[in-house]
Parts: C-alpha cells; sequence; structure tokens
C-alpha cells in the first residue's frame, strides 16, 4: 500500500473552473488537475513524458490537457499525442478521480481502497473548508486529537483551563481506529451563541470522535448535554477533517462540516445562522493553524515528549499512520503505548 493509493481530498472543486488547469502536491509527489468544457476533471502527473515540461503548466486544448512546451495533449488517462508527429505516442501517468462535497479527490489507478464513508443522514452541510498548515502530518494530526489545548487555544470549542483536570477522557482503540471521548465542563460562551446552540446553564461539553487512516482523517462529534438528564444541545456538530500531506513539512486541512438541528423548519433552521457557523469553524481552525505554526521542533518523532493524559492518542495514532496509511507493515512502538 502506497499513500497515493488512498483517496486524497486535494483541492476544492471551486479552484478548478472549466477550462482551467491547476497543479497541486501530494506526499511530495506534483499532480496536474484539469477541467474541461464538459465538466471531466482529469489527474496526471505533473511531468510531460515528451521532455518533462510541467503539464500544470499547460491549458485544456479541445477538452484534452495540452503541454505548454510543444503542445502535446492528453486525455484523462493520460493518452498522449504529439500534433508534430502524429504516429508518436505516449503516456502520462494519470489517476483516477472524484468529485464529492465540492472537493476533487485522487486516488492511484487501479488501487482498490474504499472511498471514505460519509455517514451524514439527517444532517445538514453548513461548509466545506480549506486550510494548510506548515506542519507535518503527524504534529497537525496530534493537535486534532487531543482536547488539553482547547482551553488556551479555542474561543468556542473545548473545556475552561481552571477545570482541565475535572475533564474525563477514555481511548477506545481498535486494529484500524482510535476513538477518543471526552466530557467535561464547558466553556464559558455568550449568550447569544448558547441561546442559538441551545446549551443550558450546566451542561457539559461533549466531544467525541475516531480517526480512520486510510487515508487519514477524524471525525468530531461535537454537543453539550446536561449532567442529570442526558439532554442534548438543539444543535450537534459531526466534522471530517482530511490530513492530507503535501509533503513532509505541510499539510493539508480538508473539513467537511455537518450539523444536526431538532429546530422545526428546514435543515433545522441552520440554513440562516450557516454563514456563522462558517466563520466560527474557520476561525477555530486557524487557531489551530497558529498554534501548530509555532512549535519549536517540527520534527514528528513524539521520543522525548513529555506526554500527558491526554496524549496517549499520539502514539496510537502513529502506530496506525505507520502500519495502515504508509503501508509500513508492523512498526515499533513510538510511544509510550501503542
Ligand atoms: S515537453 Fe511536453 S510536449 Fe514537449
Ligand atoms: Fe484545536
Amino acid at each position: 500500500m502506497a499513500i497515493l493509493d488512498h483517496w486524497h481530498p486535494v483541492l476544492p472543486s471551486s479552484q478548478l473552473p472549466r477550462n482551467c488547469v491547476v497543479g497541486v502536491k501530494l506526499a511530495g509527489t506534483n499532480l496536474v488537475l484539469y477541467r474541461n468544457s464538459k465538466d471531466e476533471v482529469g489527474a496526471l502527473l505533473d511531468y510531460c513524458p515528451h521532455r518533462r515540461m510541467k503539464l500544470s503548466l499547460g491549458s485544456v486544448y479541445h477538452d484534452k490537457l495540452q503541454c505548454l512546451y510543444h503542445g502535446w495533449t492528453f486525455d484523462a488517462n493520460g493518452n498522449g499525442e504529439s500534433p508534430a508527429t502524429p504516429k508518436m505516442q505516449a503516456c502520462a501517468k494519470h489517476f483516477e478521480v472524484a468529485e464529492l462535497y465540492e472537493a476533487i479527490w485522487v486516488r492511484n489507478a487501479g488501487a482498490t481502497t474504499e472511498f471514505p464513508k460519509f455517514e451524514v443522514d439527517g444532517h445538514y452541510n453548513v461548509c466545506n473548508l480549506h486550510h494548510q498548515v506548515k506542519a507535518p502530518l503527524e504534529l497537525t494530526l496530534d493537535n486534532f486529537c487531543e482536547i488539553e489545548h482547547t482551553p488556551t487555544t479555542h474561543a468556542f470549542f473545548g473545556y475552561p483551563l481552571e477545570r482541565m483536570h475535572e475533564v474525563e477522557v477514555e481511548f477506545q482503540p481498535t486494529d484500524t481506529s482510535v476513538r477518543v471521548i471526552n466530557k467535561g465542563p464547558r466553556k464559558d460562551i455568550s449568550f447569544f451563541l448558547r441561546m442559538l446552540v441551545g446549551i443550558g446553564s450546566d451542561y457539559l461539553f461533549m466531544d467525541d470522535w475516531t480517526t480512520y487512516f486510510s487515508p487519514v482523517y477524524s471525525v468530531y462529534d461535537h454537543w453539550w448535554q446536561c449532567p442529570t438528564t442526558g439532554t442534548e444541545s438543539m444543535v450537534r456538530w459531526r466534522l471530517y477533517i482530511f490530513f492530507v500531506p503535501i509533503d513532509d513539512s505541510e499539510t493539508a486541512l480538508f473539513t467537511f462540516a455537518f450539523t444536526k438541528s431538532r429546530y422545526p423548519g428546514p435543515a433545522g433552521g441552520v440554513r440562516l445562522f450557516a454563514w456563522l457557523m462558517r466563520s466560527q469553524l474557520d476561525y477555530e481552525i486557524s487557531l489551530d493553524v497558529k498554534v501548530l505554526e509555532g512549535l519549536a521542533d517540527k520534527n514528528p518523532n513524539i521520543d522525548g515528549m513529555k506526554l500527558s493524559r491526554f496524549d496517549r492518542v499520539l502514539g496510537l495514532n502513529r502506530e496506525r499512520i505507520e502500519r495502515i496509511y504508509r503501508g509500513n507493515g508492523a512498526m515499533a512502538a513510538t510511544g509510550p503505548e501503542n
């Protein structure tokens, strides 16, 4: 299994209009995406087999990708033709493409991995976001898989610093996933937001997520809950965040945000406030990005870190990244527990 065998989102659909060509990088490999006039999207290695030009400098010509250098054209299967030597043909490496949730996804042609499962029946797709972080995959995932940073980093999500000791954390690893369940006193939230989301004054903040490794992504459920009756807030979030390595030092985040509302009306009234949710979520993720870019050491190895009770997940995730995502078989444990 190679990293590119997994389905990855690589570009928001809005960034690839018709008849346009865009270069992207995935796990250190340069790819070129193009969309023709029929809305068909192709993905090829960004490397012309003729004389090694970057295909991402080319253009769409007669619904194919045309190389800037000598005008050879390539279809979505990489079949190339030379205008000057019509009998001469060459093949560029191509990738399989899917377009879903306003993103373009690719994987190696012929790979047999499954497309990530979106379990979002009854949910409303509030927004999809794209961020880039100057930090490697593992360190980026670390940030999104523990809640100890939420008091100091986040405005809305998470727990208050002075009551962090009350927060319960539970790990449920399986061979292919890692689930983390957190429960504790909520942060102070503005009265307006509390009313909007339906959060009672004594409600706990619940944060329950599972990370999968083909590709690397976490599915987060966030909600607030009454500690005595179990009554939930009127609105819940379900976020799918994909951690996509651009190369060894940079990671893209593709967030697909859904809500489930118990308020009456279409989409539980969420449509009216989608702009607010989008800007709030965008802001919260940008706070994570800022923190990650402030790391003094971006070596993804956790040896030598002083890990807390919230950090067991770091070792669990690394073992699965290496074995499932990178396909390196059973690796030696890199944390206190794996
Ligand atoms: S290098 Fe691409 S057509 Fe010659
Ligand atoms: Fe965070």
